[in-house]
């Protein structure tokens, strides 16, 4: 039987009216990425490299789930599940494909996307940046650039003043900032445990390092200079000041501009554990990928959290997944509650808002999918009923779509997708996600 949602609400959680303000409120949704799920979006750098030789994709990313036409489909099955948000990324290299060109019929498509979502009840929670650039700004030096800032700002500025009439309550202005930081710090990891073949965002990096010297006359050749600094490239210090410095600058301009608007930036971390002797390498690690960032949030209104797994310390560094782990499709151990544990330790310094922008689980096995979702789910509520103002849980992802370098290997998808037919196709876990909404008696 399906109760009343408010009464629903109150017979499985609540105690007192504020507590039942926060989880009447609280919103459930499916995230995607422009990039990872419209198809052609040509005037990327991701797009360029997917073509290079040296550019380390192993397969190119074509129609993708072809949202760029589907999204009012996609969204009335959000919407007929029960999800009730759904984040979403604006592709830069569309809004601006030349540098200073702005392309306002594309910009009309994203406004037209919060439109839709406004029709199927779903709150928009817009990204600004989700890895994916125009291929001119990789030209002029890209994320290692003193000129990026300044080149991000005059879009997030044009998408603002388009935004003005949408009372758009929720922007990521850059996801996981630190992914160029982590890269680095993965290359050793993933070259042991995968053989190059890649961890997290799927890269190539042991063929890319072997072909350095055919990658730059490439690079040359298509981008006009020698480094292709795209957003997950391995970043140096003075590349992560870039990142920090164009999201504030971001937040500025949102505050500025859309002053009923909550802006956020978006990191990767996860749940830190350790053994006898590796507090302090679990704690460098949270320092690298959290704490470092604090600074830069100071006048962030939340905190985009994205997590999907746990790591394990010792002395020496991190572990790899205990024998007889389950690992998911991605190679790392299947950890839901990380979600729960990584809120807890983020708002020990950050007592702002928080909601989580991604998580979620590569598998085949769909029932598997939705008991990750429950353990996850049970964490961040358990976080709520102790106080923590966390906003909402956006699962990654609304369908299985191109995973980066790994292509469409990894079905991370609440839908399925047939690449031939084009059909999406609800799998079982996003109803069981959606029932969350309404919180159907078990
Ligand atoms: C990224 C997504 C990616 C997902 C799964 C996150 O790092 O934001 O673009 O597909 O993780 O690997």
């Amino acid at each position: 039987m399906i109760y009343d949602r408010e009464e629903q609400i109150k017979f499985l959680f609540f105690s007192g009216d504020d507590m039942k303000k926060q989880y009447s409120s609280f919103l459930i949704g499916a995230a995607s990425a422009g990039h990872q799920v419209e198809g052609n979006n040509i005037y990327s750098d991701t797009w360029a490299q997917e073509y290079m030789k040296t550019g380390g994709y192993k397969e190119k990313s074509l129609d993708a789930a072809d949202h760029y036409h589907t999204y009012r489909e996609d969204m009335k099955k959000m919407h007929d599940a029960g999800l009730n948000a759904y984040r979403f990324s604006f592709e830069w290299a569309r809004i601006e494909p030349q540098k200073g060109v702005f392309h306002e019929e594309e910009m009309l498509h994203y406004i037209d996307m919060v439109h839709a979502c406004r029709e199927y009840e779903l709150e928009p929670v817009i990204t600004l940046l989700h890895f994916v650039c125009p291929k001119w700004l990789i030209s002029e030096g890209g994320w290692e650039s003193d000129k990026t800032p300044d080149f991000f700002a005059r879009y997030v500025k044009y998408v603002c003043d388009h935004l003005k009439d949408e009372n758009i309550k929720w922007i990521v202005t850059i996801n996981e900032a630190n992914m160029g930081t982590l890269i680095a710090g993965y290359i050793e990891k993933i070259m042991k445990h995968t053989d190059g073949a890649g961890l997290q965002i799927g890269m190539d990096l042991a063929s890319m390092a072997e072909r350095e010297k055919e990658t730059r006359e490439e690079n040359i050749a298509v981008f006009g200079c020698p480094e292709a600094n795209v957003f997950t490239s391995p970043r140096s210090a003075h590349g992560d000041e870039i990142v920090r410095k164009a999201h504030r600058a971001a937040v500025k301009m949102i505050h500025e501009t859309l002053p009923g608007t909550k802006a956020g930036i978006s990191l990767s971390v996860r749940d830190l554990h350790y053994t006898e002797g590796g507090k302090e390498n679990a704690d460098k690690d949270w320092e690298k990928d959290f704490l470092h960032y604090l600074p830069d949030m100071q006048e962030d209104d939340f905190f985009g959290l994205q997590t999907y797994t746990r790591a394990v310390f010792d002395e020496n560094g991190e572990l790899d997944p205990a024998e007889g782990a389950e690992v998911t499709q991605m190679g790392y151990e299947y950890y839901p509650e990380c979600a729960g544990n990584v809120i807890r330790r983020v708002h020990e310094s950050f007592k702002k808002e928080i909601m989580i922008t991604e998580n979620g689980i590569a598998t085949d096995d769909d029932q598997r999918r939705c008991d990750y979702i429950r353990t996850a789910l049970k964490g961040v509520y358990d976080c709520i009923d102790d106080g923590i103002p966390v906003r909402g849980y956006m699962y990654w992802s609304m369908i299985d779509n191109y995973e980066w370098q790994s292509g469409y290997s990894m079905k991370f998808g609440l839908m399925s997708l047939n690449r031939e037919t084009q059909e999406h196709t609800p799998k079982p876990s996003l109803a069981f996600l959606g029932s969350y909404t309404h919180m159907e008696e078990e």
